[in-house]
């Protein structure tokens, strides 16, 4: 039997944290205490597909935790589960988003929670996308299955300031069309927006299923598409491909832009979890051209 079946998850039974210092900051964690979270509200879960749920979360004050960049992230928690990192996918005035895939302890627990449930929250952390190395240029985006949703927060920032990117292309693909999230963004939202191309692929064949089937590293060379700058979000072994792919088509190692997921603590560059070398991914990452990661340890 699984863990969160002996835990005898019940959206009753998950604990409300601690009220938090009356002295904390509205605008991110502690000042004491950088560790220490602000209470954080779940005000709506969307269910993406059978293990993804898009959380909302809004501070005490009924207004966004923080305020990330593109490609920036928070650490959530809910006692007495754990913390960890997420991507921040969307925001806005009252509340970010962040797109959480259940795979274990903490993120079984979310699952199991209902609107209103109390979370701590604290960021933003990591370096973001760099806006000003994308700006005026082409932009493909490849993602494979929850790596989606770093990603996500800079396509939206693009669509929302349509005029200072070039054409955007979006590659994204799933096991299956279940699997893929964001799916008004996909479907809806985004075929409507001025010079951008929207591909989405499947692994396998599946009744119903009107469009590509493939798996995502070798979508992009199907598309011939021309060397630009391109961002890739995904599962590492996705990413290995993918960017071997890239480098084949001409892709130049400094304008292909990925993300490394490396297990974190602190997220601020305290507890040395995520260092390669002198390198904190919690500080100079998650971000990195493929050119920063080839000079890197050839374990990573
Ligand atoms: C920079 C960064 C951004 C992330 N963004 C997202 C996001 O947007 N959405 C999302 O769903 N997840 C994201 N993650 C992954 C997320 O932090 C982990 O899934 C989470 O820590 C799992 O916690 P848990 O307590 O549920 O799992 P645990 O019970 O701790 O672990 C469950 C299983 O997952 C493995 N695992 C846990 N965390 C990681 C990790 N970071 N890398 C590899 N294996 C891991 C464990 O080894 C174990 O096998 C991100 C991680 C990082 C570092
Ligand atoms: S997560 Fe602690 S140093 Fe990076």
């Amino acid at each position: 039997m699984s863990m969160i079946y002996d835990m005898n998850l019940n959206p009753q039974k998950i604990s409300k944290i601690p009220k938090m210092n009356p002295h904390e900051s509205h605008t991110g964690a502690s000042p004491a205490n950088p560790l220490i979270p602000k209470r954080g509200i779940i005000t709506k879960i969307t269910t993406e597909t059978p293990d993804v749920k898009t959380f909302s979360i809004t501070g005490a004050d009924g207004t966004k935790p923080f305020t990330p960049q593109p490609g920036q992230l928070g650490m959530l928690s809910l006692p007495p589960y754990g913390e960890a990192m997420f991507s921040v996918t969307a925001q806005n005035d009252t509340h970010i988003d962040m797109a959480i895939k259940a795979v274990g302890s903490l993120t079984n627990a979310l699952h199991a929670v209902e609107e209103g449930q109390e979370c701590g929250i604290r960021g933003p952390y990591g370096n973001g996308f760099p806006l000003d190395f994308c700006h005026g240029k082409d932009l493909i985006f490849i993602a494979g299955g929850i790596g989606h949703a770093p990603v996500r927060s800079l396509i939206r920032h693009c669509v929302e300031h349509r005029t200072d990117y070039g054409k955007l292309t979006v590659v994204y693909g799933a096991r299956s069309y279940a699997d893929l999230v964001f799916k008004d963004d996909l479907f809806d939202n985004w075929p409507k927006v001025d010079n951008m191309d929207i591909h989405v692929t499947i692994d396998r064949p599946e009744d119903g299923w009107q469009g590509h089937v493939g798996f995502v590293p070798s979508y992009p060379e199907e598309l011939a598409l021309p060397p630009s700058v391109s961002i890739v979000c995904g599962p590492p072994i996705m990413i290995k491909f993918a960017l071997q792919a890239l480098t084949k088509m001409g892709f130049k190692p400094n304008e292909v832009i990925t993300t490394m997921e490396m297990r974190m603590k602190c997220g601020i560059g305290k507890c040395g979890r995520c260092n390669i070398g002198s390198c904190f991914v919690c500080l100079d990452g998650p971000v990195f051209t493929q050119e920063q990661l080839n000079a890197m340890p050839p374990e990573y």
